[in-house]
């Protein structure tokens, strides 16, 4: 009955509404310039080729890529000849994963790590695992693809252990501490290499309500009654979305920009930082 009456609460509440009204704008409004791109835009090119020895196989990582997108992507980029690395939070989902692409794909090249992408602790002993595994696997120490996917939309409130929103830890912070500590690797690449972070037309909608240190620790939001996911989630894509463009200016200024480019990608869009 409680659950029920939560539930309720929930429905009615003026952010679902919001939610509601303001996702749907964005979304239409994506899938118009998604239209306009594919008729006036220029068609991309995809580079990479199967045929890599061990050695030379360009390595990707992809975090959540247990399910939906992140998944996906693992098995496509699997095809395209990449050495997968597959960064989730939950072990028993990671080798599912795993077992399903080999399934489908018996020449996948794929690794596993087990990283809570909101905790930054995490994050850094997955840096160090991977470049042991690197050098242990006889691998160049270098990354050439990092897809910044993991994220969640939490109904509810709960801190992380560093002190942080879950949902900002987890789809902003983590994305930004996983990528400043790949960059050396990301620059190490022989080839161009590329950042991709997983964004969503939702941060068109984040332009009310204030966003101040009590916000991204969630103390605001443990004081107050209802907990605002969708400006949360429209706030943590828009920071990533931001973080993208900076990450490419700083870039630009100490002439990596040619070595690494920074894409933002959103279910309808594309942004070259
Ligand atoms: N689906 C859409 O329509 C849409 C639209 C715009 C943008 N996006 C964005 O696209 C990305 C993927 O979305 P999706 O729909 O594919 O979501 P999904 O199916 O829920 O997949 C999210 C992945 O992130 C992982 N994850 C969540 N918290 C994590 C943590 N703390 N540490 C490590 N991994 C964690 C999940 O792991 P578990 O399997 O353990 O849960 C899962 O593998 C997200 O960033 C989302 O915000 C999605």
């Amino acid at each position: 009955m409680k659950k029920l009456k939560e539930a309720f609460t929930f429905i009615c509440s003026s952010d679902v509404w919001r939610m509601a009204l303001l996702w749907t704008i964005a979304l239409l409004f994506s899938y118009f310039q998604l239209l306009k791109n594919t008729i006036f835009g220029s068609k991309s090119t995809t580079s990479s080729s199967s045929n890599h020895s061990h050695t030379h196989r360009p390595v990707c990582v992809i975090t959540g890529a247990t399910s939906g997108l992140g998944k996906a992507s693992a098995f496509k980029l699997s095809k395209k000849g990449f050495y997968v690395v597959l960064v989730g939070r939950s072990s028993h989902l990671l080798s599912k994963t795993l077992n399903e692409i080999k399934r489908q794909n018996a020449d996948a090249r794929l690794k596993a790590f087990e990283v809570d992408m909101s905790s930054f602790q995490s994050v850094l002993k997955f840096r160090n695992s991977l470049e042991q595994w690197l050098l242990e696997s006889d691998l160049h120490s270098s990354i050439q693809l990092l897809v910044n996917n993991a994220g969640i939309l939490a109904t509810s409130s709960r801190p992380t252990f560093e002190g942080f929103d879950r949902m900002i830890a987890t789809n902003y912070v983590g994305a930004f501490s996983l990528t400043k500590l790949l960059l050396p690797l990301l620059r190490n690449s022989h080839v161009p290499s590329r950042v991709v972070n997983v964004t969503s037309f939702t941060h068109r909608a984040a332009f009310a309500g204030r966003f101040d240190m009590d916000s991204v620790t969630g103390v605001n939001f443990s004081r107050s009654k209802q907990y605002p996911c969708a400006r949360v989630y429209e706030y943590s894509k828009l920071c990533l979305l931001l973080f993208s463009y900076e990450l490419h200016r700083q870039l630009h200024l100490t002439d990596d920009s040619h070595h690494i480019s920074v894409v933002s990608r959103s279910s309808g869009n594309k942004h070259n930082a």
